[in-house]
């Protein structure tokens, strides 16, 4: 599903250009659920953002079922964050002056749906997250973990293939942070293809595949854990959707 070949990425720190990733090779299977572990600077979130287009690397390929992303212009690469990739960070990243719903909606805007799609299917959306009775509250009312579960609702409702979450858990409790891991652990259960970094080593073990890496480099790699390549409910369009196709309304 997701193919880096010789991926590097440097940052331009006054004159000199400081390197980060030195040439990154990594395939990730459709289905696969990866943690990323590696010592804080090892370059995780710069991979990260490049896996979820939202930095370019500085040489190198990314393939995204085939497709060379990096040969994209920058409005089709944003078209395929939007829609085919879901992104969680660590403090949430939501917009504290809308409600909960009008967080998970926003997406939506940018995908193409009319006013009360989105309301149903933000509301579709949080009900699955427990949040049935926190819709209207704006994130400073929600606690870390419901913020949390709002911005997994976020990053789902447009139905992505890919989930990324960068150190998801990083800002909660650890009961509150096993409740988030259950969430993704439970949605890759269910046929979605999900890369996490961690911190925490608990957590990376309950992943199907750990990948290390330290200076920019991939040390440790697992292999693949999920078995072989497969697309589960894929749909017409060849896109697999199965793990929500049945608490959402159609598209
Ligand atoms: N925009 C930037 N400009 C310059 N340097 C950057 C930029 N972003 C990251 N870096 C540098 O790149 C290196 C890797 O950063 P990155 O955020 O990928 O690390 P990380 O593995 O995610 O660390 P952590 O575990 O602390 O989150 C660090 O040395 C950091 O200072
Ligand atoms: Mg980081």
């Amino acid at each position: 599903m997701l193919q880096l070949r010789r991926i590097t990425r440097s940052y331009r720190m006054g004159t000199v250009e400081v390197p980060i990733l030195h040439g990154i090779d990594l395939t990730i299977l459709r289905g696969e659920y990866t943690a990323i572990v590696g010592t804080s600077g090892s370059g995780k979130s710069t991979l990260m953002n490049i896996l979820g287009c939202l930095e370019q690397p500085s040489s190198g390929h990314y393939y995204f079922d085939a497709r060379d992303i990096t040969s994209l212009s920058d409005n089709e690469r944003t078209d395929i964050r939007n829609v085919r990739i879901g992104f969680v960070f660590q403090q949430f990243n939501l917009l504290p002056r809308l409600s909960a719903l009008q967080n998970v909606a926003l997406p939506m805007v940018y995908a193409g749906y009319t006013r009360s799609e989105r309301r149903e299917r933000a509301e579709a959306m949080l009900e699955r997250m427990g949040l049935a009775e926190r819709m209207g509250n704006r994130p400073n009312q929600l606690s870390g973990g419901q913020q949390q579960r709002v911005a997994i609702a976020r990053a789902l409702v447009n139905q992505p293939e890919l989930l990324l979450a960068d150190e998801p858990t990083g800002a909660l409790d650890s009961r509150t942070g096993e409740e988030v891991i259950e969430l993704l652990s439970g949605l890759h259960g269910e046929g979605l293809t999900v890369v996490l970094v961690t911190h925490d080593p608990s957590v990376a073990r309950r992943s199907g595949r750990i990948i290390r890496i330290q200076d920019g480099r991939i040390t440790a790699d697992s292999g693949h854990g999920a078995g072989p390549e497969r697309q589960p409910g894929a749909g017409s369009d060849g896109r697999s959707r199965p793990w929500n196709a049945q608490h959402l309304p159609p598209p």
